[in-house]
C-alpha cells in the first residue's frame, strides 16, 4: 500500500463518502425489498390464523409451482360444470332452528361397518407429490389426525403399501379398471393386503382430453408426459380424428361382475351422475354409489352433482350408502349434500390446497375447519345427530 492509499483509509472523508454509500443504499427500495430475507415472506400467513377451509388455496397458490396449481384447478373444456358444482351451492337454503340447541351435537356415524367422527372422506385424486414433497404420506398423516378416511387413487405418487404403515388412519383404494383383467386383479391384491378397507371403480372420465385445459390453464411438460405417457402405454395415442382417449372407452356394467370375485371388501361404482345409473349399480351388485361428476373434469356442461342428488337418493332409497363429491368447499355445503340423500361427503380439491399449502399440517386443518363448519351449520339448523338431517332442512332454488 502506497502513502495514499494509507492516508486514504485513514481520512475522515473515507468515512464521509461510507456513510452516505450506506445511507443511500439503506434507502434504495431493492434493498429495503430485500429486509429480513430469512423469514418466511409476509404473503404467508401463518396455519393458526387462516380461519376457514376456503383460506387453504391462495396460500397454496402463491406456494406452488403454476402447472401444480393448474393441474388441480381446472375443470374440463369451458369449465362450466366445474363453476356450475359451485353455484349449486347457493341455490339450496339451510332452514335455520333453535330446537334441540342445548343437545349435545354429535357428528360420528357409520360407513361400511366402520364408525367415523365426521361422515368426510378424502375424494381419491392424482400424484399428491405435486402438491407437497411427501405427496400422499402427508395427506395420509393429515387425514389421519382429523380422524378422517383417504381413498388413495390408482394414480398415487406413493404406492398403497408404502402410505399404509406410515399412519393408523383408515385408507380406501380407487380403481382405474383396465382392460386387462390380470392387472385389475394384482393392483386390487395389493391394495387389500396393504389394508384398504373398500375399493371405489372410477368410471366416468372415459373419454377425457385435457387439450383445452392444456392451453388455457398453462399445464405444461411435466403432466402432459406423464398423461400421454400413461395413455399411449395403454392403447397408443388416439387414432380417431377427434383425439379422444379411447383407453377407457370399452367400459361397460359386466365390468363389476367380473371384478366382484377379486373384490373382498365394499365395492363402490364412482361416477354416478342419473337415477338410471344408481339403478343399474343395485342390479350390478354395487354395494354403495358415489354421485360425482370428477371435480367438473369429466364432460363439460354436465350438471351438478347437489342438482342431481335428489333424484339418484330417491333410485337408491336407503338401499345403499351413497358417497357424494365435487365442488364441497365447507361445512355448509356438507350439510346441504347430507340433506339432499348423501351418507358421507368427499373432498377433492380442498385437502389438496391445504396439502399445498401447509403439508400435512394443512392437511388436518383444513378437514378439522370443514368439521367444526359442519358441526356449526348443524347448530343452526337444530340437528344435532347425523340421523336427524333430511330434506326439511334446505330449500332448492335449482334454475
Ligand atoms: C381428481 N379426481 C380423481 N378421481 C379419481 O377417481 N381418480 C383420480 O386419480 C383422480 N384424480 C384427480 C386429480 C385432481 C387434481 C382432481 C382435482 C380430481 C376426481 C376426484 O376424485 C373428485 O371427484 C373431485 O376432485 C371432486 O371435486 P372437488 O372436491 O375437487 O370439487
Ligand atoms: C384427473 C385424473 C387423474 O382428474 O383423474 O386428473
Amino acid at each position: 500500500m502506497g502513502p495514499i492509499e494509507s492516508r486514504w483509509l485513514a481520512s475522515p472523508e473515507r468515512r464521509r463518502a461510507i456513510q452516505k454509500l450506506t445511507a443511500w443504499a439503506a434507502a434504495a427500495p431493492a434493498l429495503s425489498a430485500q429486509r429480513d430475507p430469512v423469514r418466511p415472506h409476509p404473503r404467508f400467513p401463518k396455519l393458526e390464523e387462516l380461519l376457514s377451509p376456503l383460506d387453504f388455496e391462495p396460500v397454496a397458490h402463491a406456494r406452488l409451482p403454476r402447472f401444480s396449481y393448474d393441474y388441480t384447478a381446472y375443470g374440463s373444456d369451458g369449465e362450466f360444470t366445474l363453476r356450475r358444482n359451485r353455484d349449486a351451492f347457493d341455490w339450496v337454503k339451510l332452514i335455520p332452528s333453535s330446537s334441540g340447541a342445548a343437545a349435545e351435537l354429535n357428528t360420528a356415524t357409520e360407513l361400511f361397518g366402520t364408525r367415523l367422527t365426521s361422515p368426510l372422506l378424502i375424494s381419491p385424486t392424482a400424484a399428491h407429490v405435486h402438491m407437497h414433497p411427501d405427496g400422499e404420506l402427508a395427506t395420509y398423516q393429515g387425514a389421519t389426525a382429523a380422524n378422517t378416511p383417504m381413498i388413495v387413487s390408482t394414480n398415487t405418487s406413493v404406492p398403497i403399501e408404502k402410505i399404509a404403515p406410515t399412519a393408523k388412519g383408515q385408507l380406501w383404494f380407487q380403481l382405474y379398471p383396465r382392460e386387462d383383467m390380470e392387472s385389475n386383479r394384482e393392483m386390487l391384491e395389493r391394495a387389500q393386503a396393504a389394508g384398504a378397507k373398500a375399493i371405489v371403480v372410477t368410471i366416468d372420465q372415459q373419454a377425457a382430453e385435457y387439450e383445452r385445459a392444456l392451453h388455457d390453464r398453462h399445464l405444461g411438460a411435466p403432466i402432459t408426459s406423464t398423461a400421454r405417457r400413461a395413455s399411449s402405454r395403454q392403447s397408443g395415442e388416439p387414432s380417431n380424428p377427434y383425439r379422444i382417449r379411447e383407453f377407457r372407452l370399452w367400459y361397460e356394467w359386466g365390468l363389476f361382475a367380473k371384478l366382484r370375485p377379486m373384490i373382498k371388501v365394499p365395492m363402490i361404482a364412482k361416477g354416478i351422475l342419473t337415477a338410471e345409473d344408481a339403478r343399474l349399480c343395485l342390479e350390478h351388485g354395487l354395494d354403495g354409489v358415489y354421485v360425482s361428476n370428477h371435480g367438473g373434469r369429466s364432460i363439460d356442461y354436465g350438471p351438478s352433482t347437489l342438482e342431481v342428488l335428489p333424484e339418484i337418493a330417491a333410485a337408491v332409497n336407503g338401499r345403499v350408502p351413497i358417497l357424494f363429491d365435487s365442488g364441497v368447499r365447507r361445512g355448509s355445503d356438507a350439510l346441504k349434500a347430507l340433506a339432499l340423500g348423501a351418507t358421507a361427503v368427499c373432498l377433492g380439491r380442498m385437502p389438496r390446497w391445504g396439502l399445498g399449502a401447509y403439508g400435512s399440517q394443512g392437511v388436518q386443518r383444513s378437514l378439522e375447519l370443514l368439521q367444526a363448519e359442519l358441526a356449526a351449520a348443524m347448530r343452526y339448523t337444530g340437528r344435532t345427530t347425523l340421523a336427524s338431517i333430511d330434506r326439511t332442512l334446505v330449500r332448492t332454488d335449482f334454475p
